[in-house]
């Protein structure tokens, strides 16, 4: 039985039993206290207090899914033979439609006659505080001739998801795998209870339990796991869900690559908070653990789910790639001198998680309160940098203005490559029309220092650099002698735009392969200095004595 036949089985016994049949929901829950939809039951939570609006909705009060879902929690037990961060699941829900007794022998019918599994035991609460030994579901098992029935604790209570919602005891459904072990197969929860906080908050007795005024049923069966057992493999990888993967490198790869295409596709991009850091970090978990580029790894996940889900990740992945590919090398190697975790996100773009990981592999200690204080503040300093940019009104963030501000750039360090390196500036102001920069010089510019600086900038320009933002610690920019303003004050962490150098070029004046230019700056900036146009010097003159000023279009 291949993975979409066991999927529709599934869904064809409940729609038999009269359920009906709802597709998947966006792994982007409504929900906003969760990240991800981590469980089949979280689009239908409202349903299980207010169970009269199923009937509008589905005509109905039962209904059965196949559902996507992400858990990152044990994503460091991926590689195993049943961890995954992306799984589906399936399950039957009733609000009210039925209580334990249809539960259980669904969920007995359909593995013992349907799959032709064996059950090798099952589980029932065994109570505690207001919620009482659940004798029924015990008895329920017995009758239907299942040998072994094992009273539990907390682990067979489930829920809330995410702040508040239904929750209640559950009975669990083992199955033996090809190596003869217990697996969790299904897990039926019996939402009884509302819970006004998290369940962590429950866990520390925070919060007390409401009985709800319908009993609602919410089962949850991991679909790579039934697979396995059904496909009688050892792993959840060597299902043809997977393409075999042994090692766990390998699996690692597979499982994110695979999480990754699915966010991606449910219209979530790579960034720095939220659901976005989760899948930048399950992309560079990938890339670290992937000797060969991605690309065949995305290729072979599509086909897999041909067919049933329609998988894009727009380029998105490839070009976290090479962004990630690009810094990891290095900052493997100042990992392994003692960078801290700080610069390693700031300057080479690893997640806290992955320096974490690394610590523990190389028996390392990180200092995570020292690295929470510094990501406080430059949080703090992201959010006011770009604003701080334009100093003296120019808040108009244009084409023109971004441009002539990366020219500004050129022009500072084409002013200390082909006339004085000793040239500082002294202030700047940018309009959409020019850029005009003081800056200490003790003479009067001569035509052909004009025209070299200009042909220089021009130079550059041809040559399309890429333009780079990092966030440094104050201290660690002087050290690489980024240019500052003379006499401003800078925060701890700072934000320093580079002009890289291109492939080929020994630049004047920074020689060798380093930077065009350094300078501290809240951008923005280009991404590219082919993006300018032609550089021009129009006007210089004396503003003060030993202070000059340049003013400069882009035609
Ligand atoms: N909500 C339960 C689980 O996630 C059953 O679906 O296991």
């Amino acid at each position: 039985m291949n993975s979409d036949e066991v999927r529709s089985r599934f869904l064809k016994f409940f729609q038999n039993k009269g359920h009906k049949i709802i597709p998947p929901a966006s792994l982007i829950p409504g929900d906003p206290t969760v990240l991800f939809t981590t469980a089949g039951m979280q689009q239908f939570k409202s349903y299980y207090t207010n169970p009269a609006s199923a009937d509008k909705d589905f005509s109905g009060r039962n209904i059965a899914t196949a559902q996507k879902c992400i858990r990152t929690g044990d994503i460091d037990k991926v590689g195993d033979t049943t961890h995954l961060t992306f799984f589906e699941m399936l399950g039957n829900f009733s609000f009210g439609g039925y209580g334990r007794k249809e539960a259980i022998i669904y969920a007995h019918e359909f593995i013992t006659k349907e799959l032709g599994l064996e059950i090798s035991h099952v589980t029932f609460y065994k109570g505690e505080g207001v919620v009482p030994r659940d004798e029924e579901s015990k008895d329920i098992w017995a009758g239907l001739g299942v040998g072994d029935i094992r009273a539990d604790g907390s682990d067979v209570f489930w829920g809330p998801t995410g702040d508040s919602g239904p929750c209640g005891p559950t009975t669990e459904i083992y199955c033996k795998n090809a190596e003869g072990q217990d697996v969790e197969i299904w897990n039926i929860v019996f939402n009884e209870y509302f819970c006004e906080g998290s369940r962590e908050k429950l866990d520390k007795g925070e919060v007390k339990l409401k009985k709800l005024e319908v009993m609602g049923v919410d089962t949850g069966m991991g679909f790579e796991r039934l697979l396995a057992t059904v496909q009688k493999k050892k792993s959840v990888y060597e299902t043809d869900v997977f393409n075999g993967e042994q090692i766990k490198e390998e699996r690692i790869v597979a499982d994110h690559i695979k999480a990754s295409l699915f966010i991606i596709s449910d219209g979530v991009a790579p960034s720095n908070t939220g659901r976005g850091y989760i899948l930048r970090r399950l992309i560079r978990r990938a890339v670290r653990f992937s000797k060969q580029p991605l690309t065949r790894q995305i290729e072979k996940v599509k086909k897999i789910y041909e067919g049933v889900y329609e998988l894009d990740d727009k380029g998105e992945i490839e070009k976290e790639e090479s962004k990630f590919r690009r810094t990891l090398k290095h900052g493997l190697k100042e990992f392994e001198k003692g960078a801290d975790p700080f610069t390693l996100f700031t300057t080479y773009g690893f997640p806290i998680e992955l320096t974490l990981e690394l610590a523990k592999e190389k028996g390392k200690k990180i200092d995570l309160e020292d690295f929470n204080r510094k990501m406080a503040e430059h949080q703090k300093l992201s959010k006011t940098s770009f604003a701080g940019m334009f100093k003296g009104g120019l808040a108009n963030h244009n084409e023109k203005t971004i441009q002539l501000h990366t020219a500004h750039h050129l022009l500072l360090a084409g002013l200390q490559a082909m006339v004085d390196k000793n040239i500082k500036q002294r202030g700047s102001n940018i309009t959409e029309e020019r850029l005009r920069m003081d800056f200490l010089c003790d003479h009067k510019l001569y035509d052909e220092e004009k025209k070299k600086v200009e042909d220089w900038v021009n130079d550059k320009i041809k040559m399309g650099l890429n333009i780079v933002r990092r966030e440094l610690l104050l201290a660690e920019a002087e050290k690489i002698g980024a240019e500052m303003e003379f006499g401003a004050k800078y925060p701890e962490i700072v934000s320093v735009y580079f002009i890289e150098p291109s492939p080929q070029s020994s630049p004047e004046g920074r020689g060798g392969n380093s930077p065009i230019s350094i300078e501290f700056c809240g951008g923005p900036h280009v991404k590219n200095t082919s993006e300018l146009g032609h550089f021009k010097i129009q006007k210089e003159e004396a503003v003060a004595q030993g202070i000059r000023r340049i003013k400069a279009i882009l035609i």
